[in-house]
């Protein structure tokens, strides 16, 4: 079984192959090609993974190529994990927002479309080039903005393509630990976007265990999203958000928190990464211990602007390792060795939401198997939820448009309907500065 990690240079990779390691099940992946632009980075990747294999007995084989083609050929999966424009672009994406008083993360509003802007273009140079080297492949996309540069890909690879993100399942994780429910057992009633979805249930045994800790404001404050948004909020809203749903429920506050901070959290990972990839290159510092301290130095500061605004102090120790290399494992296992099993992907929409047409990509729980995977009926949202969801795929449509026609009239409309930019003039002056600043968007003419 081969693997192709599409941004194998990247920080996050040996997490990924932390978990290959772990796997001695029968039908495991066997072999690793990491593709890079930047043949210092996955040098620098490569000897960490290098490390983690030292001790392990038939270890996956890692190779590393900067040819695109070659990594492609006669792989089983795909995993796409590439940040155009690097960490550069992204504190880019966050300074341009902030200056016109909008924020700039990089898969929320003024900053997410930014990216997907630049992202796009490439994505879909990606999904022709599997569609003709490894049409039976699997493409597990994890590059943000996730849910967009998935539904991107999906017009060329169709439901071959899978968006992953770990967020949906660190929440899922976190309320059934406060319910005192084992995770593996219990149903996740979740549905949205990529970054923008609510648990509205959690079932254990058929029986819906939300409704207990949405009436226990002890309980809701007990764990990180009753943190950041406050146990009165979660009983308004009869539901559990989702993280980012901080930037829209709280904007004024995240805006503010972001603009007095010292670094925006691109600029800040842009100079970590920076020092991580520069040591990489002395030969004497243990790479496995210079990236285990690097990554957890990443995951304690993990939107540490949010939780500063809503005064819900440190992560949780079991909070911290994210597990968005488990989510991408267990995905690979239920389609490779057809272990049917539920995980909440990013999938297209196929009649789920209602309110949305069957190619719209959407963040939901899937029934996984040989076959690939399937959204599951979940109750449907309410208005408020719709609304949001709505709106926010008709901004990603623009951007698909745009990038597709190099309408810049386009990009900047889809700025301006954005539910977190106030005014199309301000959506007129992010189109300036982004072009200004993003090489990666000359062809919005
Ligand atoms: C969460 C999000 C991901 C994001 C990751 C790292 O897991 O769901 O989309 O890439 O955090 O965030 P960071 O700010 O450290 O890059
Ligand atoms: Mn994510």
């Amino acid at each position: 079984m081969k693997l192709t990690i599409l941004g194998g240079g990247g920080f996050r990779v040996p997490l990924v192959y932390g978990a290959l390691l772990g796997d001695r099940a029968e039908g495991r992946v066997t072999r690793v090609v990491l593709h890079d632009l930047d043949a210092a980075r996955l040098s620098a990747v490569t000897r960490v993974l290098a490390e983690q294999a030292s001790q392990v007995p038939d270890a996956p084989q890692v190779t590393a190529t900067t040819d695109l083609d070659e990594a492609l050929r006669g792989a089983d999966f795909v995993f796409s994990a590439i940040r155009v424009g690097g960490l550069e672009g992204r504190a880019n994406d966050e300074r341009v927002a902030l200056a016109q008083g909008v924020l700039g993360q990089e898969t929320v509003g003024a900053g997410g479309i930014a990216y997907g802007l630049r992202t796009v273009p490439v994505a879909v140079d990606i999904a022709r080039r599997v569609a003709k080297l490894a049409p039976d492949a699997w493409v597990i996309n994890f590059t943000n903005p996730a849910g967009l540069v998935t539904e991107a890909m999906s017009r060329h690879l169709g439901n071959r393509v899978i968006g992953i993100c770990d967020s949906p399942v660190g929440l899922g994780r976190r309320i059934a630990r406060v319910l005192g429910a084992n995770p593996r057992e219990a149903f996740i009633d979740y549905v949205g976007l990529n970054h923008l979805g609510w648990v509205r249930g959690l079932r254990v045994a058929g029986r819906d265990e939300l409704p207990r800790l949405l009436a226990d404001t002890e309980l809701l404050g007990s764990f990180e999203e009753g943190k950041l948004f406050g146990p009165e909020w979660l009983q308004s809203l009869g539901a559990v958000p989702n993280e980012y749903l901080h930037y829209y429920y709280y904007n004024r506050e995240a805006v503010l928190s972001y603009s007095q901070a010292e670094k925006t959290r691109g600029a800040f990972l842009r100079d970590q990464q920076a020092r991580f990839y520069e040591e990489m290159k002395r030969t004497d510092a243990s790479a496995l211990s210079v990236w285990d301290r690097t990554r957890a130095e990443r995951e304690a500061t993990y939107m540490s602007e949010n939780r500063e605004t809503a005064g819900a102090g440190e992560r949780d120790a079991d909070d911290l390792s994210g597990g968005y290399e488990k989510v991408a494992l267990a995905l690979m296992r239920a389609i490779a060795r057809d272990e049917r099993t539920t995980l909440i992907l990013n999938v297209r929409n196929h009649g789920t939401l209602s309110a949305l047409d069957a190619d719209a990509v959407i963040e939901v729980p899937c029934l996984v198997d040989a076959n690939g995977a399937h959204p599951v009926a979940v109750a449907p949202l309410p208005d408020h939820a719709t609304g949001l969801v709505c709106a926010v795929k008709a901004v990603e449509r623009e951007v698909l448009s745009a990038a597709e026609s190099g309408s810049r009239a386009t990009a900047v409309k889809a700025f301006a309907l954005h539910p977190l930019v106030d005014s199309v003039n301000v959506a007129r002056r992010l189109v300036e500065g982004y072009t200004e600043v993003h090489p990666g968007l000359a062809y919005l003419g």
